[in-house]
């Protein structure tokens, strides 16, 4: 998509501009869906009352939409009044509760009808789906990975090659090629992703990066380096925990063989929420690929015929292996509604804006120049970055995490100098990140 940044030209650097946006601002109802935590109530020192506080953190865990609490009393009442008749006769019949992502979930990730599941946690569909999609051989037996990957991933991946090492005669010391950047770079170069295929090409069996960077919000080139990664006859999985429902993805278009993301993040579905999947339509009736089964993966028409064989449901459904938490799908469901009302293509449209500005402003602080208080290591061009911006805080950067939160600010804190800062196009406004970064030129003065 083209980026459309706020003109510079046009670009004030006081509270009225900020305000002014949010009165212009299309989406800007969005945030009265939300709940947003009180600053008192996080950490904010001697915060007035009733006021909110500047909610950063929607890349660790997004707030909760005020629609969630119905729609999970929703079904403890059909519980409560249906018992096991709510499977067929609730509100929201729970049998086939999970076909109700089928075209919203596939439409967040670019995905087409049935290559979408929500299911599990997202480490353990990254395991389920390299079950399926990791099959080394003695030749072909590497997994390519970032090196800055979150570490999930890369205890995901070494232990699936120590697991097959044996049997398929490789060293598992040897399978994992960990990406690093340039040396005094924070963020990979594309070129070098590509020059590491075209290296490891041959060798390699599964090719997996974070769509988005969890550290540095970099978003790579996954049409380019899913490309080039098939080229060489790899296997290409994304882990999309800081993509989905951050950055527009065509998962079918780009020919992404699978992929899996989390939905607390972006997608606002509470903590430990019911993870996504995508497996592609090529892959969705492939009998000959291993996969770990499980009834619920079973044809619907099956499920209760009770026979020992297993008929896999056609496309990513055929993954599942039990019947769904109805309870934590509720959020979910919740969530997807407002991405299907507020529009992917919105929302990235705002966010460009919104992060552009919180960038500018940050360039902006007395002092800041040539970033020598905070320096953005997120790439600059709004075509390779999601919404979240990462900035390394020079002047003792722990106590400058603590006073934003005594001021009212969440945002999160990588040791040993990282502020992670997410301005959320659903619920963040462009007041927030004003007094956001007001209040970071104050402490990183040290
Ligand atoms: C990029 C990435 N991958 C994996 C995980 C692990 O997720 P989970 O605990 O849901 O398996 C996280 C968690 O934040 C993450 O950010």
């Amino acid at each position: 998509m083209t980026a459309h940044p706020l003109p510079p030209e046009s670009l004030r650097l006081d509270e009225a501009f900020a305000l002014e946006q949010d009165r212009a601002d299309s989406l800007a109802s969005y945030r009265d869906a939300f709940e947003i935590p009180l600053a008192r109530d996080v950490g904010g020192d001697g915060a007035p009352a009733h006021q909110r506080s500047v909610y950063l953190t929607g890349n660790s865990l997004g707030c909760m939409p005020k629609a969630v609490r119905t729609a999970i009393a929703t079904e403890l009442d059909d519980w409560s009044r249906l018992g096991v008749e709510a499977h067929l006769h609730g509100r929201n019949p729970w049998f086939p509760y999970h076909e109700a992502f089928r075209h919203a979930g596939a439409r967040l990730v670019g995905g087409r009808p049935g290559e979408v599941v929500m299911m599990n946690q997202l480490t353990v569909n990254l395991h389920l789906l390299m079950v399926s999609f990791y099959q080394p051989t003695a030749d072909r037996f590497k997994i390519i990975i970032e090196d800055q990957c979150f570490p999930s991933d890369g205890y995901a991946v070494s232990s699936q090659a120590a697991f097959h090492a044996r049997h398929a005669g490789f060293e598992a010391a040897k399978a994992v090629v960990r990406l690093a950047p340039r040396p005094g770079r924070w963020t990979l170069e594309t070129e070098d992703v590509l020059a590491a295929i075209e290296q490891h090409g041959r060798q390699t069996a599964l090719l997996m990066l974070g769509g988005v960077n969890y550290l540095t919000s970099q978003w790579f080139d996954m049409a380019a380096i899913t490309a080039a990664a098939k080229k060489a006859g790899c296997t290409v999985g994304w882990d999309l925990a800081h993509a989905a429902g951050n950055v527009p993805l065509q998962l079918h278009d780009w020919d992404v063989d699978f992929a899996a993301w989390c939905s607390y993040k972006y997608l606002n579905s509470g903590p430990g929420a019911v993870a996504g999947a995508f497996v592609h339509e090529q892959h969705g009736d492939r009998v000959d690929l291993p996969r770990f089964a499980g009834w619920w993966g079973n044809e619907p028409s099956e499920r209760f015929v009770m026979r020992p064989e297993f008929v896999a449901r056609r496309g990513a459904d055929g993954w599942q292996l039990s019947n769904p938490p109805i309870l934590s799908l509720a959020p979910v469901r919740v969530s997807l509604d407002l991405f299907e009302k507020a529009g992917m293509d919105n929302l990235r449209a705002k966010s460009i804006r919104l992060t552009g500005y919180t960038e500018r402003l940050i360039d902006a602080m007395p002092g800041n120049a040539a970033g020598e208080r905070v320096e953005i290591i997120t790439p600059r061009d709004p075509a390779r970055r999601g919404c979240a911006l990462s900035l390394v805080v020079r002047n003792q950067p722990r106590q400058a995490a603590d006073r934003l939160k005594k001021a009212g600010v969440v945002c999160d804190f990588r040791e040993p100098n990282v502020i992670r800062a997410a301005p959320v196009p659903l619920y963040n406004s462009f007041h927030d990140v004003w007094r956001f970064v007001q209040i970071l030129g104050e402490v990183s003065k040290g």
